[in-house]
């Protein structure tokens, strides 16, 4: 049996699959039983309902996440028994890999081409955090009181709200409950409305690798269910990632009660091409920038930034390559370009583009849905360059969250940098030359999270990840993750067992 055959009914004379949220280690309806689509983009047609939890049920998921915290068998869990888990937890998103590719291509239109192997990596991700688990925390003070040793050790926040997006709803969950769990922490999950489906898969596989009743749930629904979590009091932390806007409204919402907030937000990242850099490589580097993923990543390199002296010809090559992006169904393997996840969100990218012609830009190539009848129900938006565009424009400064670059001339580095960072944003960059101590000067200078060198968009379990600026607040992945979902306590132990003067600590 695989996961979803345990997690969705199919109803007679329906092809719509039925799912149920995770509380407690249980599998219910919302309390008033209402219910929400999951609609697939390649054809707009539902192909799921999924539970539209209530403020009841999210109170019942805090608090069974709450008691697993303070009182189940996972608030005394060792190291070893929480790296087991997590290894376990790895094997099974193993032997699942493909149908949980399978389903979030289906929920957001992806290529399956980037999310098998990325749903396979999974693994490995929850195989590093297992190590971790193990790994020494803590740190023994050199401490010159008198008779006192002293030492930190990292304890676990408590109950840990996970809110995420639709882009890659498992890898980006993930990054949260690897290091979450790992910690000893339990979690509350709300996945995006669009991508709920494949978290609820997952959290049957993590229910099937063993976790603890109430260390892992999951409630689905919209907005509002991720607003009730934020402010829910009995959680802790809430880690978020999405648009900067509602990261903005959870920093608000967590600063009342003190509650902890990491936050990956989104980005307008500069691909910078310098006339020395292999071109033919910068031009597919700026196109999986871009356009891999349509676009729908907050790392996009969404700002090309390209200098006077190859502008033009690098604007025509990289137009070229775009007009020949094959667009097509996600789940066939040659397919290059997908299509935007949601109606909203094809609406915000047919939006932005025509604004960037109100604003002057020229259209290079794309701007406009395909006329292949065979993509005519799907939510494509083909491919767009636009050329002639200055900084000031708002295709410049707002994220547009699709595949739609914008070409933008620079004269020298110091005139790439100021473009650069003239942003609000902060979350990654990319340069593209062969000069390394050009390459050395611009990401001492780029101020953003992540700057890739001849390459753009990788990313890795061990390689912290987040943003400056409005792009986010804390890291994601590797050691540095950990440090998200611990707090530090600090320990005095008297070894000489002598108060000499009860009102003065330093005698
Ligand atoms: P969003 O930020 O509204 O949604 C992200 C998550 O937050 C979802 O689970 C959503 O249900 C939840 N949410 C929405 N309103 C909330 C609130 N008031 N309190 C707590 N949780 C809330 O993003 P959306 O609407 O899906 O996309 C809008 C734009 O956000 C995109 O066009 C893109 O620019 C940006 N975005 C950025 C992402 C990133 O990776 N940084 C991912 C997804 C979207
Ligand atoms: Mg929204």
């Amino acid at each position: 049996m695989t996961a979803t055959d345990a997690t969705a009914t199919t109803r007679a004379g329906s092809d719509i699959e039925r799912y149920d949220m995770f509380i407690d280690g249980a599998w219910r309806a919302a309390s008033d039983g209402a219910t929400f689509d999951s609609i697939n983009p390649f054809d707009t047609e539902p192909w799921a309902k999924v539970p539209s939890a209530t403020a009841a049920d999210i109170d019942e998921a805090v608090a069974a996440a709450r008691r697993a915290f303070d009182e189940g068998p996972w608030s005394q869990s060792t190291p070893l028994q929480r790296a087991t888990l997590l290894r376990k937890f790895g094997d099974l998103i193993r032997d699942n890999a493909d149908e949980l590719a399978r389903i979030q291509v289906l929920e957001n239109g992806k290529l399956i081409r980037e999310v098998a192997g990325q749903t396979l990596a999974l693994a490995n991700h929850c195989y590093f955090f297992a190590g971790v688990a193990e790994s020494p925390t803590g740190e023994t003070l050199a401490s010159s009181v008198p008779n006192m040793q002293v030492f930190t050790v990292r304890e676990p926040i408590g109950v840990i709200a996970a809110i995420t997006p639709w882009n890659s709803p498992l890898a980006l969950l993930l990054w949260k409950l690897c290091p979450a769990l790992a910690a000893g922490n339990t979690v509350v999950i709300k996945p995006s409305e669009i991508t709920p489906v494949s978290t609820l898969v997952l959290a049957k596989i993590a229910q099937d690798a063993g976790f603890p009743d109430g260390v892992i749930n999951v409630v689905t629904g919209a907005g509002p269910a991720g607003a009730a979590l934020a402010a829910h009091p009995g959680v802790d932390k809430i880690a978020f990632t999405g648009s900067t806007a509602v990261g903005k409204k959870i920093a608000v919402t967590a600063a009342e009660r003190l509650a902890r907030v990491s936050l990956e937000l989104g980005g307008k990242s500069p691909n910078i091409v310098f006339p020395d850099a292999d071109l033919p490589n910068a031009v597919n580097g700026v196109i999986s920038g871009i356009f891999a993923a349509t676009g729908q990543t907050c790392m996009a390199g969404s700002r090309v930034l390209v200098h006077t002296d190859i502008y033009q010809q690098f604007a025509e090559a990289l137009a070229e390559r775009t007009s020949q992006i094959k667009l097509g169904n996600p789940l066939d393997p040659d397919t290059e370009m997908g299509t935007v996840a949601c109606r909203a969100q094809f609406d915000k990218v047919l939006h932005y583009i025509e604004v960037a012609k109100e604003d002057g830009a020229k259209l290079a190539t794309g701007g406009a849905r395909p006329t292949d009848p065979e993509l005519s129900r799907g939510l494509f938006v083909q491919p767009t360059v636009f050329t002639d565009v200055t900084n000031d424009m708002r295709i410049a400064r707002e994220e547009v969250f699709g595949p739609v670059a914008v070409v933008i001339e620079f004269t020298d580095e110091d005139d790439a940098v100021r473009i650069a960072n003239d942003t609000s944003f902060g979350l990654a960059a990319g340069v593209w030359t062969r000069d390394v101590a050009r390459a050395h000067r611009m990401v001492k200078r780029l101020r953003a999270g992540s700057v890739w060198v001849n390459n753009y968009r990788k990313t890795n379990y061990v390689a912290p990840f987040g943003g400056f600026k409005e792009s986010g607040l804390g890291r994601e992945n590797g050691f540095h993750a950990i440090e998200e979902y611990t707090e530090v306590k600090t320990v005095w132990i008297d070894t000489g067992n002598t108060i000499t003067d009860p009102f003065n600590p330093r005698a």
